[in-house]
Formats: C-alpha cells, structure tokens, sequence
C-alpha cells in the first residue's frame, strides 16, 4: 500500500502541464492490437493503469517499447491467449481487449474487469453491441466468453451513452463486414480521440462526438502515429486546486473547451480564472458563492471531476448541491473530508455542503481514484499534515502527481508500507 502524507496550508505558484488523457490511452493501447504492424502513440502518460495495460500486451506476446512519452506497440507476432484474472481485475480498461481481440480474432475469453468500486458497472450494453454484430457470449462464474464466426456491421441501439460500451462496440465493428450504426452513443473527447487513432489505421469510423457512430467495415489496419489529448479531468482537477489554493496556479497544455461544464461553475461561484487558448491560470479567492452541480454524460458536468469539486465547495459560502446521476457509489469521499472538519451530508444521491468550512489534517483514506484526488484538494487546503492512504488509487491516473504539485510549492510524501 502507498500512503501520501501532505503538509496543507501552503499557496501553490507556478505552472503545472497536464498530460495525456488516461481515459483516451486505456482504450486506445488495447485499440492497437487491431493490426498487425507498429504503431506509435505519443502523450502516453506515466500512470499505472498504463503500467497494467502494458503487461496484458506482453502476455499477448505484444512487443511495446517506450520513451519519453510515447509508446511504440508491436503485435505482429501476437497470442490470443487468456489475460490472466490478476491482470484483468487490476483496472476497469482491461474489457477493451473484449472488444479489440474479438474484432481482430473473433474469439476472445475474459475474467471479469476490475476498476473502481463506484457503482455496479454492468456491462451488458457491451455484450449486447457484440451480440447484435453477430457474436455468441456466454458467461460462466467470472469469464465472458465471446465468438463469432463472422462479424457483420448492424444497427445498434445504446439505452444508456455509456463511454465503454460505444468503444468497445467500436473495436469489435471496425473490422466487421458491412456497416455498423451505433444510436444514442457517448459523445466524451476521448471517444472522438479513439476513434481518430483507428482512422489513423485506415479504420472508416464518421459521427464521434456526435450522437450517433458509424463504421464502415474495413479488411485491414495499419500502422499509424497517433497523439494522445490532454487529460481533461487531470487539468479539472488542478483548476480545483488552483481556486482552493492558487497564487496564482496555471493550468497548461489542455483543451479549455473539454473543460466548459467545470469553468462555468467556477465562473459562477466567483472564481478568479484567465482562460486561454491552451491554458487557464486560477487564483485562490475567498467569498466564493455556493452553487448545485448534477453530473451527466459529456457535455454535462464530468462525474470525475464531481468528488474533487465538491471540496473547493466546502469553502463555498453557504449551501452547496452535488447530485450524482452517473454512479449510485461515488460520495466514499464525503465521511473523509467529514473528518478534515467538512459538514456534508449525503441522501438520495445528492450531497448537501454547507460552507464554509475550516479544513484541519487528519488520516483519510482514497477509497477510489477521484475520491484520492478529493484527498489530495482537501489536504493541500487543510492546515496541518493530513495522511492518506490506500494512495495507489491516486497514481492510476494522475502522473507524477507528487512531483507536479511540489515544483508549485506543495509539500508531500510519498511511502510504501
Ligand atoms: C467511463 C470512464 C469513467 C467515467 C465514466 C462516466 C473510462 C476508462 N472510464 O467509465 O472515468 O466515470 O465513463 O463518464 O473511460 N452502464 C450500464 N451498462 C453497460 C455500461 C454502462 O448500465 O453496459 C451504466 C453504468 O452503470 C453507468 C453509466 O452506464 O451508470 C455510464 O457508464 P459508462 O459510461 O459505461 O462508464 P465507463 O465506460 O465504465
């Protein structure tokens, strides 16, 4: 176990660059195994879910080589052997290769994904994508089990505009035969990026970003160089920090418009914020106003971004609405910033902050990797030490976060016990 250990109080100065986007890479790494030449992904980030990834690859007998950002994967001489349960339990991202070995393979048997325990996370609407493109899943204890003789394109209806499900679905329809038209699909950044990275391909994939995909089938993929987007939830989380503890702290190298939903409420709240064509630079202010946020699919208010955001509305004045529709278990973060001397209480997926309040350190736990990130905006604010364990959660998906926040004047410790 990894604990962070943050002395809070101090105003952070200076500039933190954001990196590749963590949910564009987990899709598009198991996205490369489509073809059987090179490909080159650069603002790769160095978190470990990029770590689990890579160890799937070498178990597929995938050859990957990395250097200063970018990743260079190989799966000429790849196996459609089993992932092992260890590895596929170790993220969430691990059923892109449902959908990506089915496509390139036909077959694919897989242990049930791991991944944050913010909800039930089904993943029906997956196998029902597989289903209609002409597979046959069958599930045993805790495997899925997905083959078809053929692929073939068809007209797919997503009762929800889940993220996984429209990639996954995706994956497996870009080397179908025919024409694949997915209805009611996510519309997220990262989506529209995977979808580029298996054009760059030679993939014919129109419509990502918009409601509806679709694929014209393709025989073969080839090599291509494709580049990562900033991590809009990362840069979220840092424009957070910056109005709770800013002096001021620039936010550089993302894509502001990914962040409208989170900019306009900190523009409501009275934030001070300098939005630039790649940057935003935000100072810490007091008599900051209370405002609700629902959280919804993209363009609405990212549900990642939710837990992080709901500390810079502790020293809100007044009161504060969060409502989460996305995830039925996305407040473990709420008791924790209870004990950093937060008042917020929790009904019907909806939390009530009253604020402001006088955040004091104390031991919390990451009980996930949003509501760490949570921990991180609520230490950094509180005075004295603040010890947070379970902080592997936080290195899925924040890179080098310790050292990013210490060149701005944070101080923090980072162990393994
Ligand atoms: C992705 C993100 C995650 C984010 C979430 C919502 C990645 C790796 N993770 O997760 O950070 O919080 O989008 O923005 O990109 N659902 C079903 N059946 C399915 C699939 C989903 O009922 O087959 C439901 C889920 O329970 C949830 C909703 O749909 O309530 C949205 O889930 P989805 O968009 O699929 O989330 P993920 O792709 O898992």
């Amino acid at each position: 176990m990894k604990i962070m250990e943050v002395e809070g109080g101090h105003k952070l100065s200076g500039t933190i660059r954001v990196s590749g986007a963590k949910n564009a890479t987990v899709a598009i790494i198991p996205a490369a195994i489509l073809t059987d030449e090179e490909v080159t992904i650069c603002n790769i980030p160095e978190i470990t879910d990029t770590d689990a990834l890579c160890d799937i690859l070498h178990e597929l007998n995938v050859k990957t080589s990395r250097a200063s950002g970018s990743l260079v994967i190989d799966a000429k001489d790849m196996k459609n052997t089993e992932i092992a349960e260890v590895h596929s339990k170790k993220l969430r991202a691990s059923y892109y290769f449902m959908g990506a070995l089915l496509g390139r393979y036909k077959k694919v048997s897989m242990f049930f994904p791991g991944g944050c325990s913010i909800g039930a996370r089904p993943i029906d609407l997956h196998l029902k994508g597989f289903e209609a493109l002409g597979a046959k899943v069958t599930k045993s204890k805790n495997k899925y089990t997905v083959e078809a003789d053929e692929l073939k394109g068809a007209n797919i209806y997503l009762d929800i505009a889940s993220v996984g499900a429209t990639i996954n679905i995706m994956l497996a329809a870009v080397l179908a035969t025919g024409t694949t038209v997915i209805d009611n699909v996510a519309k997220e950044p990262e989506i529209v990026n995977v979808a580029t990275f298996l054009n760059n391909m030679g993939a014919k994939i129109t419509g990502a970003g918009t409601s509806t995909i679709k694929i014209v089938g393709v025989k073969k993929l080839h090599k291509c160089f494709h580049e990562i987007i900033p991590d809009r939830i990362e840069a979220g989380t840092y424009l957070i920090i910056g109005a709770l503890c800013g002096n001021p702290l620039r936010i550089d190298n993302i894509i502001p418009e990914h962040l409208d939903p989170l900019i306009s409420k900190l523009e409501e709240m009275g934030a001070e914020l300098e939005v630039g064509t790649d940057y935003v630079v935000v100072n810490q202010k007091d008599d900051l106003k209370p405002v609700t946020i629902k959280t919804a699919v993209y363009p609405g208010f990212a549900t990642d971004l939710q837990q992080p955001f709901t500390v810079l509305l502790t020293q809100a004045n007044g009161t504060s609405k969060v409502v989460e529709t996305i995830w039925e278990n996305r407040f473990m973060h709420v008791p924790y910033l209870n004990e950093l001397g937060a008042d917020i209480t929790v009904k019907n997926q909806t939390a009530t902050i009253q604020g402001p309040s006088n955040l004091v350190g104390t031991q919390v736990v990451a009980t996930d990797l949003r509501a760490g990130a949570a921990m991180v905006a609520a230490a950094l604010k509180a005075t004295g030490k603040t010890t947070i364990t379970n902080a592997e959660h936080i290195l899925r998906g924040y890179e080098q976060i310790k050292e990013k926040l210490e060149a701005v004047g944070a101080k923090i410790n980072l162990k393994d016990i």
